[in-house]
């Protein structure tokens, strides 16, 4: 499977001139393209959540490998655990128990300062509300990660400009996200997910606020992504929706069900 860059993309593997992983160097280089590489390995990941008296498990004893190049749908009812493994997958949250290697990356014993780091760097995010600062134009809005990751200025003008051609948007650089429609805002989002050149893109319900127009728009920019190597990582209660990915993991009552090819039978999800 090949990885195809999506733009002139360069990694900057020693943002501040020091090269020392204390200074979150080490976030900022990819890990090597390895065939068959696991971009996702979890392993007996459990997360309670403590309430009061009560604890809720909302995650128990979840295992699941995600290679480079798949893309992948997690399903289940509300109050499954999809969010809850979103969470942990994008590195907002840390599981109470298990091991979590992102990437090749052990997360579970990263400093917070690390764990934005690899965030940031490695990990895209679209969400359901897009997510645009609204003050800023689309390429400023998409340049953001670069800032964080300490990226010089012309460069991430010249990647982020990349990124919002590479969705359609080269004709928008300038445009605020209330000029832009909302399959266009989503876009933007997408850009901004693909301009770290991240191993992950996590998209949680990325057409949940679109117009079924404007959500096939966004369902085929991510088939084309996927076409060009990149890894998703789909969480949708829509079915439809899910079913544009390759397999799909069922999540009920904090386990993960069943895995199976879009071909194949569904074993026991009944959702
Ligand atoms: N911060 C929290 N504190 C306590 N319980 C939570 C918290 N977040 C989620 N839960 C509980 O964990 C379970 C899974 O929730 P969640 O991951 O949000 O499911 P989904 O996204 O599939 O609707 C639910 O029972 C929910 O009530
Ligand atoms: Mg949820």
């Amino acid at each position: 499977m090949s990885d195809e860059p999506l733009g002139p993309f360069t990694w900057v593997d020693d943002a501040d001139g020091t090269d020392d992983p204390a200074t979150g160097d080490v976030a900022t280089t990819p890990a090597p393209p390895v065939a068959g590489h696991a971009v996702v390995a979890l392993e007996g990941i459990s997360k309670t959540y403590a309430t009061g008296a009560a604890e809720v498990h909302a995650l128990r004893d979840v295992s699941l490998r995600i290679d480079r190049g798949e893309y992948v749908a997690v399903i289940g009812p509300s109050g499954s655990g999809k969010s809850t493994l979103m969470n942990i997958l994008g590195c907002l949250d840390v599981a109470t128990s298990g091991r979590y290697e992102l990437d090749g990356v052990d997360v579970e014993d990263l400093s917070e300062t690390d764990l934005a780091a690899v965030r940031n760097t490695r990990i895209g995010f679209v969400f359901q509300q897009f997510n645009l600062l609204s003050t800023l134009s689309a390429w400023r809005n998409v340049e953001l990660p670069l800032v964080y990751a300490g990226v010089p200025r012309a460069e991430r003008r010249e990647r982020a400009h990349a990124a919002l051609d590479r969705v359609g948007l080269a004709g928008r650089v300038d445009h605020r996200p209330s000029e832009l429609s909302g399959g266009q805002q989503q876009r933007v989002a997408i850009a901004r997910a693909l301009v770290t050149d991240p191993a992950l893109i996590l998209a949680d319900e990325p057409t949940g606020n679109l117009d079924s127009r404007s959500s096939e728009d966004v369902m085929a920019l991510l088939d084309e992504l996927h076409a060009s190597g990149r890894t998703i990582v789909l969480i949708t209660h829509d079915l439809e929706v899910a079913a544009a990915a390759e397999r799909s993991v069922t999540v009920r009552d904090g386990v993960v069900l069943t895995a199976h090819d879009q071909q194949g039978e569904p074993v026991g999800a009944g959702a």
